[in-house]
């Protein structure tokens, strides 16, 4: 028997639909709703990054233990914050990976006691497509083909959007995502979880000339590799101190951060010629750097291409963009719910669609 009122589903017009959106991936808890496929209408984040600063990274246990706090706050407030009833949802799109096994549980196991109580449908959705997804709600213009190119804490892959549900993988990184670059550098540094914000700060006052790190992996296509990188950093650092030479630590970050760029902008125009497409999108919380979004608009700009990047607040996780990629993903034909099975997929991947 089917837990949710199809009829009552059909007989609403797509763009009238009420879709509630739940994130746990990792650190932060959200929740999120949306009128049709752009109409934000309540977007909620509790994040925990002050409580893993201590640690210097995200420690599982203890982002699960506080996924299960905040969860259903983060939605009531939501809901609240839209002006609606739980009555009101029409149906939950919710993370089931890539993520934190223990963090995505708690998503999940909210999304499908929800959807059983409410007697709405469950669409679970990949982490990775929702933040490519991010660009719909900040450019209500955008629309499929485009590259994406998504950089985040635990992924940097180039995709080619054909459409809401047809995307196809151009390559992604073989070692290190160039959020994860980021924050292992910054660590080392002395400077405080996550990485990527301070090192971008902190680029801001350093020579991004000063220090010529190698350009991560510049052949092979479309695959990545920072991890060469984050080695030279490291090994540079090392070397300063055995030789009882200060580091001059703004300069460090801007170099460093410039080598990442340079091959994230290379990459990016590389796909766009060959696949004859238009458009770049960004995506994912590494898109948040202000020097590669003025870097990779300066680039396309000059080579005639259009570029699209979420707004800060949506390019970090949320659950704004996960209810939006839920949406689109219940649209396409013949679409299928998932029933009160659904489980969480840590090692969930962007593939062919
Ligand atoms: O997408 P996201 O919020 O979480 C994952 O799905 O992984 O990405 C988090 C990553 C972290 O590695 C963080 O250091 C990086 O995005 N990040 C940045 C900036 N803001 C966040 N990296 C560089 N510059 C930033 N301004
Ligand atoms: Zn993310």
């Amino acid at each position: 028997m089917e837990y949710f009122d199809r009829e009552r589903l059909a007989s609403k017009p797509a763009e009238e639909l009420i879709t509630l959106g739940i994130e746990s991936s990792c650190d932060e808890t959200a929740a999120a709703v949306l009128r049709g496929g752009r109409g934000l209408l309540a977007d909620v984040i509790s994040t925990q990054v002050p409580i893993h600063r201590k640690f210097g990274g995200v420690v599982p246990e203890i982002a699960s233990r506080n996924h299960i706090l905040n969860v259903l706050p983060v939605v009531d407030e939501a809901i609240k914050q839209a002006g609606l009833k739980l009555a009101d949802i029409d149906q939950i799109a919710v993370t089931c990976g890539p993520g934190l096994v223990g963090a995505l549980l708690v998503g999940v196991a909210a999304a499908k006691s929800l959807a059983w109580s409410l007697e709405v449908p469950l669409i679970g959705v990949n982490h990775l497509e929702g933040h490519i997804f991010a660009n719909f709600l900040s450019s209500p213009d955008l629309t499929p083909p485009f590259v994406a190119l998504v950089a985040s804490g635990g992924h940097t892959a180039l995709v080619n959007v054909l459409d809401y549900d047809r995307f196809r993988l151009l390559g992604q990184t073989r070692d290190d995502a160039a959020g994860e670059a980021f924050d292992k550098v910054a660590r080392v540094m002395g400077l405080p979880y996550p990485g990527g914000p301070e090192i971008d700060r902190l680029s801001k006052e350093g020579n991004p000339q000063a220090i010529d790190f190698p350009k991560a992996l510049a052949r092979d296509g479309y695959e990545f590799s920072f991890s060469g990188l984050k080695s030279a950093v490291l090994n540079y650092l090392n070397s300063q101190k055995l030789k009882n030479i200060p580091v001059h630590k703004a300069d460090v970050a801007a170099s460093f951060q410039q080598a990442v760029i340079a091959i994230l902008v290379e990459k990016s125009l590389a796909a766009l010629r060959e696949t004859g497409l238009d458009t770049l999108a960004l995506a994912g919380g590494v898109a948040a750097n202000s020097a590669l979004e003025a870097e990779l608009r300066r680039a396309t700009g000059e080579a005639g291409y259009k570029f699209y990047f979420p707004n800060r607040r949506l390019c970090t996780d949320n659950a704004a963009m996960i209810a939006c990629r839920g949406y689109y993903q219940s649209l396409t034909d013949n679409y299928e719910h998932n029933d009160l099975t659904l489980n969480a997929v840590p090692g969930l991947s962007l593939s062919d669609r």
